[in-house]
């Protein structure tokens, strides 16, 4: 049987050192941390990462100021509304729960963070500087994947790490900060051919494609880790809805590690965003 990484674990772990640097903070700087949580409209699923990641501020003394706004805010609102929350010294990290609707222009929108408030991580200063390996606020569930990784995974460098899905906020990441450790990585896509050839001389593989079972036994090596970022909501014959990750986990007995789902890297995401209004905060007062 493969050892089960325990992301809950992992995420309670980090989630009581940001509580406890938080009323450092507090009492070092007379106020809490901050963040901004800002949702357009009411996409159902977003409603309920937004309130999670709401609860899980309050937990660790992280003060949570929630934007809801309607589907059809114009643009120059939520533009104002950025502008408003990056001059507000009282918000250390602002976050725009995506996806946005339609008419909203989601680059336009996540250049106007200001970078050193960017807690997600996904303006271009940010993302240049991680594939610059030279600081800045790194995207959390990215980051929550390494920290998976690092609990089982001493040294990279040589090992062959195979990314599979190139989205800017999972795959792309992850693939800049696998390369940092000087893992030879590989980034896979919907158009890659033959994808069981590639991830079968993997010793790593991180499945963010959000299709529910894609990699089977056969696709994994004997002694691999494998990380499973994806989360898909099916419904069974029962009438009951479940929870599925991108692996065939219970065909993986053979790996050496892999990520449940739930209960892996979804609980990770939501520590990180702790983490990185932590730093966001410590930040304003260097
Ligand atoms: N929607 C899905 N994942 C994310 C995320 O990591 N951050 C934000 N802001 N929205 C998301």
């Amino acid at each position: 049987m493969a050892h089960l990484i325990d992301g809950k674990a992992l995420a309670a772990a980090i989630s009581e050192r940001v509580a406890a640097e938080a009323a450092a903070f507090r009492n070092a700087v007379g106020r809490a941390p901050g963040l901004a949580v800002v949702l357009v409209g009411n996409d159902p699923a977003s409603e309920v990462y937004v309130g999670r990641k709401i609860s899980q501020c309050r937990k660790v003394g992280i003060i949570s100021i929630e934007h809801r706004l309607s589907a059809d805010t114009p643009m120059a609102d939520l533009i104002a509304l950025i502008d408003r929350l990056n001059d507000d010294t009282g918000i250390d990290g602002i976050l725009v729960q995506l996806p946005l609707p339609g008419h909203v222009d989601a680059g336009l929108v996540l250049d106007r963070i200001r970078p050193d408030k960017d807690v997600d991580g996904f303006h271009p200063v940010n993302v240049g500087r991680l594939s610059t390996g030279t600081g800045g606020l790194v995207p959390c569930t990215p980051l929550g994947v390494m920290t998976l990784l690092d609990s089982v995974v001493d040294d990279y460098r040589g090992l062959n790490a195979v990314v599979i899905g190139k989205s800017n906020i999972v795959g792309k990441p992850v693939s800049m900060l696998l390369l940092e450790r000087e893992a030879t990585v590989t980034v896979t896509h919907i158009e890659t051919v033959d994808l069981p050839a590639i991830t079968r001389r993997a010793d790593i593989v991180v499945a963010a494609a959000g299709a529910p079972h894609l990699v089977r036994g056969h696709w994994i090596r004997p002694g691999a880790v494998v990380i499973d970022v994806g989360i898909t909501r099916l419904s069974g014959e029962d009438g009951k809805s479940r929870i599925v990750g991108d692996c065939a986990t219970h065909e993986l007995d053979h790996a050496r590690a892999v990520t449940p789902v739930p209960g892996g890297v979804g609980p990770m995401t939501i520590a990180c965003l702790l983490a990185n209004t932590l730093q966001a905060a410590r930040d304003s007062q260097a």
